[in-house]
């Protein structure tokens, strides 16, 4: 079969990788791409908003899967348009896409089906969202209702703070995504990622992940995307994600097929893990980055098998996934500035970082006019490993950190240190 994958990220570059693996992958295409992506798949110049032409290109080309990545081609229905041109893709359509694209809409399917989040009302003014704000206590939770690439988010300590925030959105701080704004209520635990793969109908469990999202060592300064990850997240015990399975993924899943909306992709529940139980902060309509790179390396299954089934109906519940047993562990390398403005064209050689069983996945990367390899964005390189735990995983992620020359980079020294934490004291993880 051939298959087009839509991303440049490290995401794709780990999709890739594993694509590629499947007996069933023939000729694999990639747009746009990265330099990591180009040593697994053949680049094309396709621009992702022109449907007509990613339609005319996997007509020419035979495509039978389309996998799209990033979040902002399936919100503006890439996906509703390949599946009216009969081209079997990996991904929700526009409709639901929602599910990452509204805040709001999450809100309400939730409240209707009964799944667990927390509190919150849907405010279309700033008059209406300070009024509001009397019926919450402090922190106050206040989220820009549309996709705002991972800033929409305010957490504020005080009142003033709230109103300030709120007077942003609504001033036009995060465009067209802050003409609504969430107020939520605050949760208390540990948040943990959870992903399933759905062909609207039947689902299956896809594995956990827990991130870092602040840029400093010990969870401090500024959010970004993700610094790192690991996979499983031990916190995410067998007992836990059948409660999550049961009142969020399945509950979710069945409320968008009544809809008339069915949900075809990865679904990713970013979760709180309070007193109550697990609830609901967020869903994505695509893969983690970086929670994905660490889920294809644990993954040993046929992906191609697995995402064409999601695309065409067809996902048997029962169906043989494969896992490795191991833990696996991606430490983020990015270019100094990230998450404000990164200084691109800086030099890296990647030495003998694989030697030792380590992959070095490709965010922003790009090559020179010379050929030779420098950063081209925020999040430039995820190294990789695995271990039998996350101490183990995390030393030899970091090796191969270590073998890498980026000297206009910098990573986190600490990614995974609340599970190797609890590795030490031979602590059982909350609600082991
Ligand atoms: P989101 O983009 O919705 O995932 O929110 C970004 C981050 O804000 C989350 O990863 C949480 O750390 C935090 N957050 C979001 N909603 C809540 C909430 N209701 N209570 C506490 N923290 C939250
Ligand atoms: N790493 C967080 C995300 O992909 O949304």
């Amino acid at each position: 079969m051939n298959i087009l994958l839509l991303g440049s990220g490290g995401r794709e570059h780990a999709l890739a990788w594993k694509l590629r693996q499947s007996p069933q992958c023939d000729r694999l295409y990639a747009a746009p791409g990265n330099p990591g992506i180009a040593e697994e798949a053949e680049l094309v110049a396709l621009e992702v908003t022109d449907h007509a032409a990613v339609i005319a290109f996997c007509r020419e080309q035979a495509i039978g899967l389309v996998v799209i990545g990033p979040e902002a081609p399936l919100v503006d229905g890439l996906s509703d348009s390949l599946r009216a041109a009969g081209v079997p893709v990996f991904g929700p359509s526009k409709a639901a896409a929602q599910l990452e694209g509204s805040k709001g809409f999450t809100k309400d399917l939730c409240a209707r089906a009964g799944i667990p989040t927390a509190g919150y009302v849907r405010t279309a003014s700033l008059e209406e969202a300070r009024a509001a704000l009397a019926r919450f206590a402090a922190p106050y939770v206040l989220k820009a209702d549309g996709l705002a690439a991972g800033k929409g988010v305010v957490i504020a300590e005080t009142l003033a703070e709230a109103e300030a925030a709120l007077a942003d959105m609504f001033g036009g701080a995060f465009g067209a995504a802050g003409a609504e704004v969430v107020i939520e209520e605050f949760m208390q635990g540990e948040e943990a990622s959870f992903f399933a793969l759905t062909d609207g109908t039947h689902i299956v469990p896809f594995g956990s992940a827990q991130d870092h999202k602040r840029v400093g060592d010990g969870d401090t300064g500024p959010n970004t995307g993700g610094m790192g990850a690991y996979s499983p997240a031990p916190v995410l015990t067998e007992a836990l994600q059948a409660e999550v399975m049961a009142r969020i993924i399945a509950p979710t899943v069945a409320a968008m097929a009544d809809a008339g909306t069915p949900y075809q992709g990865v679904l990713y529940a970013g979760l709180m893990l309070t007193l109550e139980g697990p609830k609901l902060i967020e869903y994505n309509a695509r893969f983690g980055d970086p929670e994905c790179q660490v889920l294809m390396m644990r993954f040993a299954g046929d992906l191609v098998a697995l995402m064409r089934a999601c695309a065409t109906g067809t996902l048997a519940p029962g169906v043989a996934m494969g896992w490795s047993d191991e833990v696996a562990l991606t430490v983020v390398m990015a270019a100094r500035g990230y998450p404000g403005t990164p200084e691109k064209g800086g030099a890296i050689d990647l030495g003998d970082a694989e030697a030792h069983g380590a992959k070095v996945f490709h965010a922003g990367t790009a090559r020179d006019s010379g050929g030779a390899l420098v950063a081209s964005g925020g999040r430039v390189l995820n190294v990789t490993a695995m271990g039998s735990n996350v101490a183990q995983a995390q030393a030899r992620a970091y090796a191969a950190v270590d073998a890498i020359a980026f000297p206009t980079g910098f990573c986190r020294r600490d990614i995974g240190w609340r599970e190797v934490a609890r590795e030490a004291e031979g602590e059982r993880p909350l609600g082991g």
